[in-house]
């Protein structure tokens, strides 16, 4: 093995200690074997985890355990295809959420419980310091049918919790009468109620082939038998089947520091809860603000003016852009809620089997309630900045004029890049229509990048070729509407790749902030690395993931730039641009043992 540079010993702390320590270190690679196209290896993310080969899809059971963080995931051992019934447990450790170390799978599909998958569930630390899994276990050939499991670790003490084991007694809570056998599904972490029993959501379609999306609440005093509430959580007639629910307190609006929530006392009327629903449909997830009603074990959302119960559309989102069944858990070690979500390829099922690998993560993000009280604020956990190297300091002060395009020289596929744009005058914003309101994705299809505008579109382009054939547009737009302001953001994907067989739409969402009480200056965030570009504008108030395919990075460089295509002059008050070096996602356990063999002080 390389030796590790001192400023990657800074990085990846318990990767140096293994330098330190030991010989014997073992690489998976991180290149799968089987890939034979360039593009496979180029769009392989550096910072964004994703295990060495094969499928990855839900984040699963994320926890903070002993020191330890522990991500489990949907996986399927034998290739880059969904394969259903066979799909896995992955399973990594961390100590800082960036730097991984890949072990066994957890739960395999072994028992007459879970024979044909073991599917998309939780973690629950039980009092004593247990944790618990519960997840969907899927049986019988063609649609199956789901059922819930519970799995403990073999030997608690262990403190990677490598083996898992499954109880005969399983499944814990059969398929309801009332639920088709395809359509029960993602237990959520375990809470606590007012009358001290375990409570779970899970989602069902309840009433038929064509119920209603439900989220039904299941109770219990001993972890092992599980009585379904006659009231659900939470139902909504607008989608078929939602999936992977997840329901959490938030702190006081505008403070950042999340809350555990799932004990008993702190679950009252006065904390708000965020419910969230990945929405089959679509493949979208959304989320309310809202009360938890810890009595009646219903959720109830706070609406506003603009969001309609039974109208998908009309709910929030994590992201607007290309990530699904997301999943959060407080973390202890730093008190906040970390959210975790799963960003599928775009390109096609063909170019999956030939790279070897489908699907990463978004980085994890700390999420919290926007001193708005209405909407969720993400930004990229602070370990993410320790993977920071070259520092580019571009732009300072620069105005950007109609048509301008400036380039931030030194930075390319592997980038975390901030800037913080400053309008001079909204005078020149084109006029909103209220028939825009509902799709704002459309509304960036119309006015993407290249249409020139007033106040706007400005931003940036990412993973841009030399010649500019090949660029993806992160930008801003801002309408007038009536004596206010609405900023559109988005993602245009349309230039992103010249190849053929690749998803390019324009992403688009608009931003919840009043730009003109601001000053006119709105934040940019975008993470690039190589295939994913994501990016959190106003601080966090809208995030847009996108997966992009560009063919010149088999033989060429990637730039960024910062532009401006409207009438109006914008400054650019900041711009700061890293390099970001790679994270070391797939380490074998040894090494970890290794590291924790040698003193833990120098570990932290
Ligand atoms: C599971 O894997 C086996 C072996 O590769 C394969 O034959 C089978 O089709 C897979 N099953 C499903 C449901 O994907
Ligand atoms: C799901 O989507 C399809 C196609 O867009 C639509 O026709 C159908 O009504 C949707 N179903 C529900 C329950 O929303
Ligand atoms: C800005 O607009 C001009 C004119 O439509 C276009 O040629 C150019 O490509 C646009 N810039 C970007 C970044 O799309």
């Amino acid at each position: 093995m390389a030796r590790l540079s001192l400023a990657a010993c800074a990085v990846a702390f318990h990767l140096c200690l293994l330098v330190s320590s030991s010989a014997s270190l073992r690489w998976l690679s991180d290149k799968p074997a089987a890939v034979t196209t360039a593009g496979g290896v180029r769009t392989r993310s550096a910072y964004h985890f994703q295990p060495a080969k094969n499928w990855q899809n839900d984040p699963n059971g994320p926890m903070y355990h002993n020191g330890v963080y522990h991500l489990f995931y949907q996986y399927n051992p034998l290739g880059a295809t969904w394969g259903t019934g066979n799909l896995s447990w992955g399973h990594s450790v961390s100590r800082d959420l960036v730097n991984w170390v890949t072990l066994d799978t957890a739960l395999d599909p072994t028992a007459p419980f879970d024979s044909n998958g073991c599917w998309s569930g939780s973690a629950t630390i039980l009092p004593g310091g247990i944790p618990a899994l519960l997840y969907t276990g899927r049986i019988g050939t063609g649609k199956g049918m789901q059922v819930q499991n519970v799995a403990f670790p073999k030997n608690p003490a262990d403190p990677l919790l490598r083996e898992w084991v499954k109880p005969a007694y399983n499944p814990v809570i059969p398929l309801p009468a009332d639920v088709p056998g395809d359509n029960f599904r993602d237990p959520t972490t375990a809470w606590v109620g007012r009358d001290g029993m375990w409570r779970i959501a899970v989602a069902a379609k309840v009433g038929g082939p064509n119920g209603i999306a439900s989220t039904l609440i299941y109770r219990s005093k001993d972890f092992r038998h599980w009585k379904r509430n006659t009231l659900p959580l939470y139902t909504s007639r607008a989608a078929g089947m939602v999936e992977c629910p997840d329901l959490f307190p938030v702190a006081e609006p505008g403070v950042e520091e999340g809350l555990l929530g799932y004990v008993s006392g702190t679950v009252s009327g006065t904390v708000r809860h965020v419910l969230k629903l990945s929405v089959m449909n679509t493949t979208q997830d959304y989320y309310m603000v809202g009360r938890y009603d810890d009595a009646a074990d219903t959720f109830v959302p706070e609406l506003d003016n603009e969001r309609i119960l039974d109208d998908f559309r009309t709910w929030r989102r994590f992201d607007y852009g290309h990530v699904y069944a997301s999943k959060s858990f407080f973390d202890m070690r730093k008190n906040r809620r970390v959210l975790w979500a799963w960003a599928s390829e775009s390109d096609n099922m063909d170019d999956d089997i030939a790279k070897g690998w489908s699907g990463v993560q978004t980085v994890p993000r700390k999420v919290w309630l926007d001193g708005d009280g209405k909407q969720l604020r993400q930004w990229p956990i602070e370990e993410i900045e320790t993977l920071r190297s070259k520092r580019v300091v571009g732009l300072l002060g620069a105005q950007v004029n109609a048509g301008g395009v400036n380039k931030i020289v030194g930075v390319g596929a592997q980038a975390d890049v901030e800037a913080i744009f400053e309008i001079s005058s909204l005078e020149e914003a084109e006029t909103f229509e209220p028939n825009w309101l509902l799709d704002p994705q459309k509304l960036c299809e119309e006015k993407g990048a290249s249409v020139p505008g007033g106040v706007g579109p400005f931003g940036l382009l990412v993973m841009a070729s030399g010649d500019m054939q090949e660029h993806t547009a992160v930008f801003f737009r801002v309408f007038r509407q009536n004596d206010k302001y609405k900023v559109l953001m988005c993602t245009d994907l349309s230039k992103s790749s010249t190849r053929d067989g690749v998803y390019k739409p324009p992403y688009g969402a608009f931003v919840d902030m009043d730009i003109e009480a601001h000053g006119g200056i709105i934040s940019l965030r975008t993470l690039v690395d190589h295939s994913v570009v994501e990016s959190f504008g106003g601080g966090g108030r809208t995030c847009i993931t996108a997966r992009v395919y560009p063919d010149h990075v088999v033989n060429g460089n990637s730039h960024l730039y910062v532009f401006n295509n409207g009438t109006g002059a914008v400054k650019v008050s900041s711009l700061d641009a890293w390099e970001m070096a790679t994270a070391t996602v797939n380490v074998l356990p040894d090494g970890l043992i290794a590291a924790s063999s040698v003193s833990r002080a120098q570990a932290y």
